[in-house]
């Protein structure tokens, strides 16, 4: 599939109305009108010669729940780098829905523009309570002018709520971050993220250090965020990829071997070469 804004050949230097990027992302400037979120289109980033990342394309639905598979080094994390403005490509297009030049923009312009990236280790503030955590990701979204010392409206406090209940923390408020375990942290992280609603969540092995039970639960999130926002994860736990059920991608050396349905890339011979049959 070659998405008609990269066909357009506007691929770098501006974008679909012509309009170069000053240094604002405006409300409403994410136009997923094609029903596409992400296109990588040719990315290649090299670090001293090295290319992490080598003529890599890739596209992901509005929506979708895209797991990302491939062996250690295969360049899973520096893609998501290439996402949120921290790598800049030396090669190719990246653009969020139809318009936003993903190359062209900061990093700030990118979250602003609704990415929310979860690393692998959880940063929750330890010693303020889960409320507090989670007022504090609402007071610093960037897209509603709050400080942090103006008092929450029912309405924020409404989204706290409901956010607590999906992440599995409601009950918890009170308790201070630091005293939750693991998988809490990492819900309580994952939380913080979606109080800004989020249209792209990127998750870099978001249940490494999980028990089973959270592992679990955190696939249950995961399935119903899918839909309302679409999501990006990086695993190499199999056991869990396949409780996601989402198509998956299979990278290595920096580019896509395989895609499909996760009964399909595991019975691709290439596949366990790299990667499953170690
Ligand atoms: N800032 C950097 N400087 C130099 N080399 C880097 C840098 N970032 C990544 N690399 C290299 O690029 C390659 C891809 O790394 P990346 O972290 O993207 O792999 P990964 O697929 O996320 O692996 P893992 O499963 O171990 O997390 C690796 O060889 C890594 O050493
Ligand atoms: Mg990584």
């Amino acid at each position: 599939m070659t998405p008609a804004i990269l066909r357009a050949g506007y691929a770098r230097g501006g974008n679909a109305l012509g309009v170069s990027f000053g240094h604002q992302v405006k409300e409403g400037d994410l136009d997923t009108s094609t029903r596409v979120i992400v296109y990588l289109e040719h990315i290649s980033v090299s670090f001293d010669g090295f290319k992490a990342l080598n003529d890599l394309s890739l596209f992901i639905d509005v929506g979708e729940l895209r797991c990302i598979i491939g062996p250690n080094g295969a360049g899973k994390t520096t893609m998501m780098d290439v996402i949120t403005g921290k790598s800049r490509p030396d090669s190719g297009s990246a653009f969020l829905g139809q318009s936003l030049d993903l190359t062209r923009l900061s990093e700030p312009e990118i979250a602003h523009a609704g990415v929310g990236r979860k690393f692998q280790k959880p940063t929750v503030f330890e010693n303020h309570t889960v409320f507090e955590n989670m007022e504090l990701a609402l007071k610093t979204d960037k897209r509603v002018w709050k400080t942090l010392f103006a008092q929450l409206n029912s309405e924020d406090t409404d989204r706290i709520a409901q956010t607590l209940r999906l992440i599995r923390l409601d009950g918890q408020e009170s308790r201070p971050a630091g005293l939750l375990s693991h998988g809490q942290k990492q819900w309580l992280e994952i939380g913080m993220l979606l109080v800004q609603e989020p249209k792209l969540l990127l998750l870099d092995e978001p249940v490494a250090g999980m028990t089973d039970e959270e592992t679990e639960r955190t696939a249950e999130l995961f399935l119903s965020l899918a839909g309302r926002h679409s999501l990006m994860v990086v695993e190499h736990d199999m056991a869990f990829i396949r409780k996601l059920g989402g198509k998956v991608t299979v990278l290595h050396e920096g580019s896509v071997l395989a895609e499909g349905p996760l009964d399909k890339v595991q019975n691709d011979q290439r596949v366990i070469d790299v990667y499953l049959g170690r």
